[in-house]
């Protein structure tokens, strides 16, 4: 079942109606203010740091869930009602909500009155605009009150849920009923001492009465559903003195049958310098000055037009560098649209703020960050350059890392801990995608500080160096890499043995012991290891690039001997040194995330023809298999099968979970692209793409009702064939998925990915999409590559480039500013 469809051309989803399974959401904003919004606006805004410098107010675990937004309430003759449809809930004659890039469009008509709000982040602007069109559908006159609805927090959003015996007697607020462009309404808590900033809310014309305190506008016993003041169809004037701040303003509007009126409304974060505080210091009134600039370039209708076409248009810039042209709709708007877009959002939010991270909760993870980097270093370049210096500097001399670091700071911070011997690997991974697509060299050279301290500063190649030699310097009893507080799975704690409620699972180690070691890590080693060899060699390294290779070939046979389980991978030895992820186990017998990495790394190939003899005995290929056997399902890859039943005190967070669920054995989209890359590596490129579609939002979009959350975006995770409601994902936007799958579908599935010296090209998405064009702009130059797949396991791509014909599948970079056309036959 659906709830709406995808709009291509206009690069919208379109909900049609507003009893969708969950929140389906959207976010404003691509440089420091941003908003989340609901599809019945719902959501809130903050500056730069959802926790530290939050605008408005949203609780979290609310019921119904998706209460508090910026909503607009119309009182059309004592009739009162929400075109968002929440919070009022008055039936309407016709929803939509469109949700685009960056922009969400809500649309709602009742009695003859339709009002359509445009809400977006203008660009290089630290405000959300309202553009709201108002039109009489009726044959009659329409005499009409708006009360537009805002909610303040009080910045800081943690102890804005917390510290209530202070908070209920800070909040301040001024209005402005004649400002230069209409009313406007300030939030200033806090700023008499230590803050600069404020909030303003304000309308583009001058409004009838204002609400500024949040009891004066419901009513005492009523809620956002029913509030007395649009009830009564006029403000109260109210002034906040602490309680609770939040801004509303009354436009009244008259319009004759079939007449429209637009009306703007603009939520603003300023800040002064200091000596410029107060315009009147004595009275502590605030210095509106840049709001009124702020407030004077949204002042007219065409003003907030032309700020809005200059969003599409970076879009459309944006999205130029890779798009695909095939005979699949779904996987056209997926790659050239919505994964790019998530993969943005990832770029922006990290893991902070969406309907499942409250914004306060987490920093920015090392891991996560820097595997981010492989979605969007196509999109930002230099902006993917800053992150990796900025998540480098973050490293231990030692090379390993604080798991987490905070954006505002761009410190580490030991709230998660330290000693993920994953993390230092996923730095290699990042600076080699970037190498990748810029060619830029001269980041190797940068000096980067160890720990933030420049006074242990060194080369960035130096922090590669010491990121590779963190796993040969840590190995176990089978010369496996140690796994430490956990590896990619973050819930695979092997030292921890808590029976400590509320302990935490990833900085306890109760029996620091040393042994429990990692198959995983083991495969990332030999997959990135070669890149940091790579790298070495084009640094002037051979030596470097050598002794790496040795290490490397080292590894690859210890995980292909102490790794193997005799169908698949193992996927750690445990403090006592006892497999896990093992036929022999009743339980957990085998976990995705070696599997793909492995057969990605090229771990246990020994043909990549799967109509050869010598394939079938593989161990890639037979670890694949039992991959396809025993952990998929119709919604895609889980975990780790069976899941367990029972709290296993010596594998910690992850038997915590019931059965199908996060990482024990729910279908933890992340790693589905692994093994999606694993199967085209071995040329099974229709396992790939079936794989791809059983996790990928477009294909799922008939199954609405069962998947529940945004048929538009990845879910961190969909619920696995042991949970009582299979296919049920949660989640979404804030998560490794987005890249991954980008990664997966550009560059394996559809085969176009940079190298160091060239553009591969070599397609593995089976026979379904039988031909297709990709354009990809990299280092400056456009590439046009038409390819006809006859999709045949195991054929392999030939091609000819600009007319002549090429042995291999590389194809040399060109100038800057050329064009070349490759043809491709597989
Ligand atoms: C979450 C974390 C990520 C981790 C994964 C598996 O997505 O953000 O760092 O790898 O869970 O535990
Ligand atoms: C990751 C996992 C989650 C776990 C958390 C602990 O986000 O997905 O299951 O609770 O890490 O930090």
């Amino acid at each position: 079942m659906r709830f709406g469809h995808f709009d291509d051309e206009a690069r919208e989803y379109v909900i049609t109606t507003p009893h969708t399974p969950y929140p389906w959401i959207n976010y404003l904003g691509s440089q420091e203010f941003f908003s989340l919004i609901s599809h019945q606006a719902g959501g809130y805004s903050f500056y730069r740091d959802a926790r530290m410098r939050r605008l408005t107010r949203y609780r979290y675990n609310n019921v119904p869930t998706d209460t508090g937004g910026r909503y607009l309430y119309v009182n059309d003759g004592g009739d009162v009602w929400t075109p968002s449809y929440l919070p009022v809930k008055a039936e309407l004659d016709h929803f939509e909500t469109r949700h685009g890039l960056g922009y969400t469009r809500i649309t709602g008509e009742r009695r003859g009155v339709r009002v359509e709000t445009l809400y977006f982040v203008p660009n290089g602007e630290n405000a959300e605009i309202q553009r709201i069109t108002v039109t009489n559908t009726s044959d009659a006159a329409k005499t009409l009150t708006l009360f537009t609805f805002v909610e303040f927090a009080l910045w800081n959003a943690l102890d804005d849920q917390t510290n209530y015996q202070r908070n209920l007697s800070v909040g301040e607020v001024e209005v402005e009923m004649d400002s230069p462009y209409g009313s406007a309404i300030y939030h200033k808590t806090e700023y008499r001492e230590r803050r600069n900033h404020y909030a303003v809310h304000a309308v583009n014309v001058r409004a009838a009465g204002y609400d500024t305190d949040r009891e004066a506008f419901t009513g005492e016993f009523n809620g956002l559903y029913d509030p007395q003041v649009p009830l009564s169809g006029v403000s109260g004037n109210s002034i906040a003195y602490g309680w609770y701040p939040m801004g509303s303003l009354s436009v009244p509007v008259e319009l004759a049958p079939g007449e429209s009126r637009v009306i703007t409304v603009v939520l603003g974060y300023l800040e002064n310098p200091d000596e410029e505080k107060w315009a009147d210091d004595a009275h502590q009134i605030i210095n509106k000055e840049p709001a009124h600039e702020l407030l004077g370039k949204f002042a007219t209708t065409e003003q907030v037009d032309a700020a809005f076409a200059d969003l599409g248009a970076s879009w459309t810039e944006l999205l130029s560098r890779y798009t695909v042209t095939s005979t699949d709709p779904k996987l056209d708007r997926m790659v050239n649209i919505w994964n790019q877009y998530q993969c943005m959002v990832t770029f922006n939010m990290s893991r902070s703020a969406s309907y499942f991270e409250t914004g306060i909760g987490r920093g920015m993870g090392f891991r996560d960050s820097t595997q981010d980097v492989l979605g969007f270093v196509h999109l930002v370049p230099e902006r993917a350059r800053e992150r990796i210096l900025d998540i480098a500097a973050t490293q231990f001399p030692d090379g390993s890392a604080y798991h987490q670091y905070q954006p505002l700071t761009k410190r580490g911070n030991l709230e998660v801990g330290s000693g993920f011997n994953d993390d230092p690997l996923w730095l290699i991974a990042a600076v080699a995608a970037y190498l990748k697509e810029t060619g830029d060299y001269s980041i190797l050279d940068e000096q980067v500080a160890f720990d933030n301290d420049d006074a242990l500063a060194d080369t960035l190649f130096e922090h590669l160096t010491r990121s590779f030699q963190h796993t040969v310097t840590h190995k176990g009893p089978h010369g496996l890499p140690l796994i430490g507080r956990a590896d990619w799975n973050d819930c695979l704690n092997l030292n921890c043995f808590s029976t400590t409620p509320g302990e935490s699972f990833q900085t306890t180690e109760n029996q620091g012991g040393g042994v429990a070691e990692s198959v995983f890590i083991g495969t990332q080693f030999v997959l990135y290891g070669a890149d940091y060899a790579a790298i070495a060699e084009r640094h002037g390294l051979p030596d470097v690039a050598a002794a790496a290779r040795t290490e490397i070939a080292a590894m690859k046979a210890t995980v292909e001997d102490s790794g193997w389980d005799g169908k698949w991978f193992r996927r750690a030895y445990d403090f006592y040194g006892t497999p896990i992820g093992t036929d022999e186990d009743t339980e957990g017998k085998i976990f995705i995330e070696p599997q793909g990495v492995a057969v990605m790394a090229g771990i246990g190939v020994q043909s990549t023809d799967p109509t050869a003899p010598e394939f079938a005995a593989s161990k890639a290929a037979l670890a694949l298999d039992s991959v396809g056997e025993m952990l998929g399902c119709e919604h895609g890859l889980v975990l780790v099968y069976p899941g367990y039943t029972t709290y296993r005190l010596n594998m910690g967070e992850i038997t915590t979970y019931p059965p199908g669920y996060k990482e024990n054995g729910g279908i933890f989209c992340h790693n589905n692209p692994w093994v999606i890359i694993g199967e085209t590596v071995l040329g099974r490129g229709d396992r790939a793409f079936d794989y791809y579609k059983r996790i990928t939002p477009a294909y799922r979009e008939d199954i609405s009702e069962v998947h529940k959350l945004e048929p538009y975006v990845y879910a961190q995770m969909i619920a696995g064939k042991q949970a009582a409601r299979m296919g049920e994902a949660k989640n979404s936007f804030l998560t490794g998925t987005a890249a991954w799958t980008f990664v997966a579908a550009s560059q394996y599935l559809l085969g176009v990915r940079p190298d160091y010296d060239g553009l591969v090209v070599d397609p593995q998405i089976g026979p379904e999409v039988p031909e297709f064009i990709v354009t990809r702009v990299v280092r400056g130059a456009t590439y046009e590559i038409t390819v006809h797949n006859s999709g045949t396991p195991g054929t392999r791509a030939r091609l000819t480039v600009d007319g002549n014909s090429i042995e291999g599948r590389l194809v040399p970079y060109a100038a800057p500013g050329t064009t070349v056309r490759v043809d491709c036959t597989v």
